[in-house]
């Protein structure tokens, strides 16, 4: 157990292409989702989590919209969010690595900016708080996980993730809310660039399965990828429109 206080972090780099002509001239995650900017929800989710010292590393031609946007997160009752920019589009990993001047020697929890759920990632923070070293990741069970990290299970352990397989061996996608410990930027610097030319994160999720250190739990509610399709995105904004009106709990 680490008593630093954990950080946030949410990436909301990327160049958006599969939403064109919507991510022309916006970035991905400043589109609308029901009455709040995609952006918003993963800042609430870190907020309701407790974790209050946030970064968000974005890139592209509109970045500078985002401190518009979001200044020093008034709307969320903060009085300072951090930013750091990411030349091109090298993945996620590559992409978390630009915090570890913020987050350097501190836990983490890592948001994809255009990942939202329902009710909050509370219990999943606070089962990361207590362990000695290590990673988490959130998992969903889904009809058909194939655009997603999917995991492989031995004796209720993950054993390996496959990003995007074709075959998937489980019914889980490892969702993009991922809790690193101190190590994480380190382990960062040994990853290679995939075929697809990205740091990938489920390479890093699977360094860590190496080590013995990776833990999970299973999401509740429901989990959107907004970002994903277009039936993705209207999907999304309905379903939080619907939660917003008829609150499960
Ligand atoms: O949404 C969960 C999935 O996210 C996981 O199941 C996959 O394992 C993981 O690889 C990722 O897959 P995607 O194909 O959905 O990733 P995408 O390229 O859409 O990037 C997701 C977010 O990460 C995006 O909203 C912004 C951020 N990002 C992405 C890249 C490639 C960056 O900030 N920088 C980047 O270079």
């Amino acid at each position: 157990m680490s008593s630093k206080p954990i950080k946030g972090i949410i990436l909301a780099g990327g160049l958006g292409t599969r939403l064109r002509p919507l991510t022309r001239i916006t970035n991905k995650h400043l589109l609308p989702v029901y009455d709040k900017p995609m952006i918003f929800y993963p800042i609430q989710t870190l907020v309701d989590a407790g974790i209050h010292d946030i970064l968000i590393v974005t890139g592209g031609n509109n970045a500078g919209d985002f401190l518009r946007l979001i200044g020093n997160g008034k709307d969320f009752g903060l009085d300072r969010i951090n930013y750091a920019y990411q030349e091109g589009e090298g993945g996620i990993a590559q992409a978390l690595g630009l915090a570890e001047p913020f987050a350097r020697g501190h836990r983490i929890v890592v948001i994809l900016g255009d990942n939202l759920v329902e009710k909050g990632i509370v219990p999943g923070v606070r089962k990361f708080q207590q362990l000695d070293k290590g990673a988490l990741v959130y998992l969903k069970k889904l009809a058909d996980p194939r655009p997603y990290g999917v995991p492989v299970f031995k004796k209720g352990q993950i054993i390996d993730i496959e990003e995007k397989p074709k075959k998937p061996k489980s019914e889980y996608a490892v969702i993009g809310i991922y809790m690193y410990d101190e190590n994480v930027f380190d382990m960062i610097r040994t990853l290679k660039p995939s075929k697809r030319n990205e740091l990938e994160v489920t390479d890093l999720n699977n360094a860590y399965i190496k080590k013995g250190q990776l833990h999970h739990e299973v999401l509740p509610g429901w989990w959107a990828d907004a970002g994903e399709s277009f039936e993705a995105l209207l999907e999304t904004n309905q379903m939080v429109a619907r939660t917003r009106k008829n609150p499960t709990s």
